[in-house]
C-alpha cells in the first residue's frame, strides 16, 4: 500500500476507504467532503435495477391484462351485436370484420407472449371489402373504429399519389394512424388502417377501364404494397414540409392490420363474363345464353375471386396481401325501410328528436317511408340518399313549426314525399 494514498470516509457506510484511484470512491466532493464508496454505489445501482425489473414485470402484466380485457370485450359476436345497432343487413361483412378484428387482437397477444417469434407466427389477414355505393362500407368501418380501443385511421386512397406527384404520399395513411394513436409509436404499430375508395387507385388499363395507361395509379399501388408487406415507413410530422433535413417519424407496419374497401363499380360484369366463359368451357354455354334473366348483382359479387380483382386493375402482389375478400349486398326496399327507422341514429329518429325540442310529435306514415325507400332505389345510391329525400320534405316543416310553441303532431304522408303535399299538422 502506498502511504500517500488518501483515506476517505464514505458518507453513507462510514467505512474508511483508501482511494488508490478515483474508482474506489467515485463520488467525492472535496469542498463538503461528501463521498460515496464504490461498494455503496454498486448496492444502490442494484437496488435501482431490481426496482426497474419489478416495474417492467408490472408493466408487462398490465399490458397483458389490457389485451385480455379487450379480447373479452370484442369477441366476434359482441362486435357484430354492436354493429347491428347501426348497420342493417350486411351480415356476412359484419361477421368477416368481427373475426378479423378478434384475430388481430389474438395475434397481438401472441406476439406479446412470444416476442422472439417476431410476430410472424400467426399471419396477418388483411381484408378487402367490396360492395355497391351507399350500402354501408364506410359506415361499418367508422362504427367499428368507435368501438375499438386500438388506434384506427381511415384514409381516402383516392387522395393518394405516387411520390413526386401533386397530392398526398401513401405514408399519409400511416401518419393518420400515428395521430389516431396519440403519437404513441408502439400503439400505432398495432393499429388498423382503413383505406377507403380503394377501387379509385385501380390501374386504368384494367379490363374495366377503356382509358389507356395511367402510371400514377400503378405507382400508388406499388407504394402501398411496401406498406402492406410490412416495412418501416418514414414520414414527417403534420404540417411539416417534406425536405431532406426534416425530422422524420418511423413506424413499422408489420403488425398493422389493413382493411381496404371500395365500390369496384363494374366488377359484377367481370365476374359474369368469367362465369359465362367457365360455363362455355364446360359445354353449358348455350344454356346460359338462352337464359334471359341476368344473374343478380348480389349473387355475382359474392363470387368475387382474386382474378376478378386483378382484371379490375389491382396488381396481383397487392391482392396477394389481401387474403380476405368481404362483400356487401345491395340494399332492397325492405332494408331501406329498416334503415330509416331502426338504427340508433336512424334518420326518422333524428328528425323526431329535433321536432321534440319544438314540442312536436313527428310521425311518418308507413306509406311515406315506403315512398322514401322507393325514391332512394331510383337514385341508385343505396341508403345515402334517404336522409336527403326526407330533408326535402322536412325543410318547410322545420321552417314553419317554430313560429309557435303549441304542442302539435305532424304527420308526413306518401303524398308529401311524392308530390310535395303539405304535412298534416294537428294540435294535441
Ligand atoms: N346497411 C346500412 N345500414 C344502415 N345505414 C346504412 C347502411 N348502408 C348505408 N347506410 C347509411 O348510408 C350512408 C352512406 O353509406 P356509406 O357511406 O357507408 O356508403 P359506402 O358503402 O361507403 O358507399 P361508397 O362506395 O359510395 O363510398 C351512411 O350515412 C350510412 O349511415
Ligand atoms: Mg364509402
Ligand atoms: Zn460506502
Amino acid at each position: 500500500m502506498n502511504s500517500n494514498d488518501p483515506t476517505v470516509t464514505c458518507s453513507f457506510c462510514k467505512r474508511k476507504v483508501v482511494a488508490k484511484t478515483q474508482y474506489d470512491v467515485p463520488i467525492y466532493d472535496p469542498r463538503s467532503g461528501f463521498s460515496l464508496c464504490a461498494n455503496c454505489i454498486k448496492d444502490i445501482y442494484h437496488l435501482i435495477e431490481d426496482h426497474k425489473e419489478v416495474e417492467e414485470a408490472q408493466q408487462h402484466i398490465e399490458t397483458e391484462k389490457a389485451i385480455n380485457d379487450e379480447l373479452n370485450r370484442i369477441k366476434p359476436h359482441m362486435v357484430k351485436e354492436y354493429l347491428d345497432q347501426f348497420i342493417i343487413n350486411q351480415d356476412q361483412a359484419k361477421k368477416v370484420l368481427s373475426v378479423a378484428i378478434y384475430n388481430h387482437y389474438k395475434r397481438m397477444k401472441y406476439g406479446f407472449q412470444h416476442p422472439e417469434d417476431d410476430g410472424d407466427e400467426i399471419e396477418k389477414s388483411n381484408v378487402i371489402i367490396l360492395g355497391p355505393s351507399g350500402c354501408g362500407k364506410t359506415a361499418l368501418l367508422s362504427h367499428l373504429a368507435r368501438m375499438l380501443d386500438i388506434p384506427f385511421a381511415v384514409t381516402d386512397a383516392s387522395s393518394l399519389t405516387e411520390a413526386g406527384f401533386v397530392g398526398a404520399d401513401v405514408e399519409v395513411a400511416v401518419r393518420n394512424l400515428y395521430y389516431a394513436a396519440d403519437k404513441d409509436i408502439s400503439r400505432c404499430e398495432h393499429g388498423i388502417i382503413y383505406l377507403d375508395e380503394f377501387d379509385k387507385i385501380a390501374r386504368k388499363s384494367g379490363e374495366n377501364n377503356t382509358i389507356t395507361a395511367d402510371p400514377g395509379h400503378e405507382g400508388v399501388q406499388q407504394a402501398l404494397l411496401k406498406m402492406l408487406e410490412g416495412n418501416v415507413v418514414e414520414f414527417t410530422a403534420r404540417g411539416q414540409r417534406k425536405h431532406p433535413e426534416a425530422p422524420t417519424i418511423k413506424v413499422d407496419t408489420k403488425n398493422i392490420l389493413f382493411i381496404v374497401g371500395g365500390a369496384f363499380v363494374g366488377i359484377d360484369k367481370i365476374i359474369a363474363k368469367r362465369l359465362r366463359k367457365n360455363d362455355a368451357n364446360m359445354g353449358f354455354g348455350s344454356k346460359i345464353e338462352g337464359k334471359n334473366d341476368k344473374p343478380k348483382f348480389d349473387e355475382l359479387i359474392h363470387q368475387t375471386t382474386p382474378e376478378d380483382l386483378m382484371k379490375f386493375g389491382i396488381i396481383p402482389e397487392i391482392i396477394g396481401r389481401l387474403p380476405i375478400i368481404c362483400t356487401l349486398e345491395n340494399l332492397d326496399e325492405d332494408a331501406l325501410l329498416r334503415i330509416l327507422t331502426e338504427p340508433k341514429n336512424a334518420p326518422v329518429k333524428q328528425y323526431q328528436k329535433l321536432m321534440e325540442m319544438d314540442n312536436v310529435q313527428l310521425e311518418f306514415d308507413e306509406e311515406a317511408l315506403r315512398a322514401v325507400a322507393k325514391k332512394a332505389i331510383e337514385r341508385k345510391t343505396g341508403a345515402r340518399s334517404l336522409k336527403g329525400i326526407i330533408e326535402d320534405t322536412m325543410l318547410d316543416v322545420m321552417f314553419d313549426i317554430p313560429r309557435s310553441d303549441d304542442t302539435r303532431r305532424v304527420t308526413i304522408t306518401a303524398d308529401c314525399i311524392n308530390n310535395g303535399a303539405e304535412p298534416t299538422i294537428e294540435k294535441i
